[in-house]
């Protein structure tokens, strides 16, 4: 009868059921322990996002569920079976001696981890595989905690890494997510206007950071409206948001979040990269990178000002711009 009733637990019962498990360990372990300290955690903070903690053997779980080979563990992403030629069938767990980062979707249940190793080491994140009930390029880590502030608040940071999301909701940023190892997409967009209309996109200073931006405007133009408001943060290079409020603190933070510049002036500045504006090429070479993306704005307000902006960026009358590209004059028929 028990074995039945574990074969009845959906796949984010099994993975709740791991959370708890790992959250055990975590208590158990001083080496855990204080890497989350120096990191600079608190015990609460670690309790709110469920933190937790995967030993290092490789059948740790097997204390945790009935039966150690069951489907769903290995269905779960929890387990990893190799069933290799000539060679006994081999289990294992997928999360060894790592911090465990649950993610959950909106309703609370989770879904997937990440797992951190403790201090260096390769890959540095772990996170689950794809699964039934984890669509990477859909989640976004941090939405249920960050759900009630982020409507509080009015707009969501959209952040690179588990911590940034935990250390900002730490020092008094708790309306923060963050994607999962991946580009911001589109389906990441649809999900956040869920819950609010106003996204602020705070990436790492470093390159890939800068690049992960770019990705984000993208993601972003198709759903640009007059009414909802994208804008983007830039950290000094040596930063990502939980280093940055770690060293200058919340109201430094909090200035960024001011100073974050709009969709529009974004939309400028890729368009405009490596051009002198000051020439006819320069300007030329502008709008030509400009084009695609204006093309993705909807129709709407923003987009008739957008062309205008463009326009007078790039030296040329609103009328030969619409009409090179082959866009209706604003205001004229
Ligand atoms: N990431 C990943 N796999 C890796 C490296 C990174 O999935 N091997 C994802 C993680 O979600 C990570 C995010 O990309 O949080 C940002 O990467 P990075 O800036 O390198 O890590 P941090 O979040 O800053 O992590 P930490 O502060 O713990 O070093
Ligand atoms: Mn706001
Ligand atoms: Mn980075
Ligand atoms: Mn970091
Ligand atoms: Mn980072």
């Amino acid at each position: 009868a028990a074995k039945a009733r574990e074969q009845r637990l959906s796949l984010t019962d099994v993975l709740a059921k791991a959370m708890g498990h790992y959250r055990d360990q975590l208590k158990r372990s001083d080496r855990a322990i204080a890497y989350l300290k120096k990191r600079g955690l608190t015990g609460t903070i670690a309790a709110r996002f469920g933190l937790g903690y995967a030993p290092p053997g490789s059948h740790a779980l097997a204390s945790a569920y009935a039966r150690y080979d069951d489907p769903q563990l290995v269905e779960a992403g929890l387990v990893i079976h190799k069933q290799e030629t000539g060679e006994e069938e081999r289990r294992y767990d997928r999360f060894r001696d790592r911090i465990m980062f649950p993610i959950r979707n909106p309703k609370g249940e989770v879904i997937g981890f990440g797992g951190r190793i403790l201090d260096s080491g390769e890959p540095k994140y772990l996170n689950s595989p794809e699964t039934p009930v984890f669509v990477k390029g859909r989640e976004l880590y941090g939405l249920y905690e960050a759900r009630q502030a982020m409507r509080e608040r009015g707009h969501v940071l959209v952040t690179e890494g588990y911590m940034d999301v935990v250390a900002l909701a730490q020092l008094g940023v708790p309306n923060a997510v963050a994607t999962l190892g991946t580009a911001c997409t589109a389906d990441h967009i649809a999900k956040l206007m869920r819950f609010t209309d106003a996204v602020v996109f705070s990436f790492d200073g470093d390159t890939a950071g800068r690049r992960a931006a770019s990705r984000a405007l993208e993601a972003v133009l198709p759903h640009a409206s007059d009414t909802r408001s994208f804008r983007f943060l830039f950290l000094p290079p040596e930063h990502d948001p939980d280093s940055f409020i770690r060293a200058e603190g919340r109201e430094a933070f909090e200035r960024c979040i001011a100073e974050a510049i709009p969709l529009s002036a974004q939309l400028m500045a890729v368009a405009a990269a490596d051009c002198d504006l000051a020439t006819p090429e320069g300007r030329s070479r502008m709008l030509a990178q400009a084009r695609p993306l204006f093309e993705q704005l909807p129709d709407g307000l923003l987009q008739a000002q957008m062309l205008n902006e463009l326009a007078q960026r790039g030296g040329l009358s609103v009328e030969v711009l619409a009409g090179h590209w082959q866009r209706p004059v604003p205001g004229k028929r």
